[in-house]
């Protein structure tokens, strides 16, 4: 798999505000971290370590200084602009060079994922066609809709229809082959002025090589386009990291699981960390870990 990551943490932040005032939706913290977090370790335990972080002029410094170059996590992240909001398939226009012909998997900046990942690393590990999932949701108005038949195939796609044909969203995490920008030089803006995601899976999808895969209902995926969305995000998270005593998407924790960086390296870390909660809990991870690895979800 020689694909690279896109982080698209983009977005006017219109639905937050004034929560989005100061601060972008992708540094608000989702309980005990920033949201980003969240995405990134997805990227992270779906094996990619090459990352193009991409938001507006405003936000990006603040994202830059928060991640720098990624060294210390033990992989790379670039930063570009998305100056206006142009859609998220601008994205792969955006990180054309960066993409340099490898195949590229997509993560929206505000969308959380939280259980076994297999699914994710199955699909980064096809070489050819394009990969998206299906969700089950309440309110399937809300995300791009996918439509399957009686063999489970999907003959649909739709972005935010007033009428869904299904209840199975279409989360922000996708995977593609090297083809993407070439597809994305091909598509047109829609009548709100975006190049559409929904489009692009489209073009895959006509020529028979989008794959899509449904999520079990034992995943969480968790958006955070609302408060209310948001406070529940943040509600789940704590939830489970009480009960488990395990923090989830502590990026730290998630590259030495991983194996970007090594015993030592976590151990500099910690030297480097605020007192408090975080560094106590990734100082018991770096005991533990000098015991034994365990495996990573
Ligand atoms: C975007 C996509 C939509 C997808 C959703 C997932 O919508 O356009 O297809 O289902 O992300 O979060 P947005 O949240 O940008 O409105």
């Amino acid at each position: 798999m020689n694909k690279k990551a896109i982080l698209l943490a983009g977005g006017a932040g219109t639905r937050l505000y004034p929560l989005t005032k100061i601060v972008c939706k992708q540094l608000l913290p989702v309980y005990d971290k920033p949201m980003i977090c969240y995405p990134l370790a997805t990227l992270m335990l779906g094996g990619l370590r090459e990352v193009l972080i991409i938001s507006t002029p405003k936000d990006l410094p603040m994202l830059e200084d928060y991640l720098g170059d990624g060294s210390q996590l033990g992989i790379r992240i670039a930063y570009a602009e998305q100056p206006k909001p142009e859609g998220i398939a601008q994205a792969f226009l955006i990180g054309a060079d960066f993409l340099a012909g490898a195949g590229a998997s997509l993560i929206l900046g505000d969308n959380i994922f939280y259980g076994k990942l297999d699914f994710y690393r199955a699909a980064l590990a096809v070489e050819q066609g394009a990969c998206v999932f299906g969700y089950q949701v309440r309110d399937p108005e809300r995300y791009g809709v996918v439509e399957f038949n009686a063999e489970g195939r999907a003959i649909s796609l739709e972005e935010k229809p007033k009428n869904p044909k299904s209840h199975h969203a279409v989360p922000g995490l996708y995977v593609y082959d090297e083809r993407v920008v070439e597809f994305c030089r091909a598509l047109r803006p829609s009548a709100r002025g975006e190049l559409e995601i929904t489009d692009l899976n489209m073009m895959y999808l006509e020529r028979g090589e989008l794959s899509v895969k449904l999520l079990s209902r034992g995943m969480a995926w968790l958006d955070t386009g609302t408060q209310t969305s948001l406070l529940e995000a943040s509600n789940y998270i704590a939830t489970i990291e009480h009960r488990q005593g395990m923090k989830i998407a502590c990026l730290e924790e998630v590259a030495f699981r991983v194996g970007s960086i090594d015993q030592a390296q976590l151990e500099a870390i910690l030297g480097r960390l605020p007192k408090g909660e975080y560094r106590e809990y990734l100082r018991v991870v770096a005991e533990e870990g000098a015991r034994t690895v365990a495996p990573t979800a």
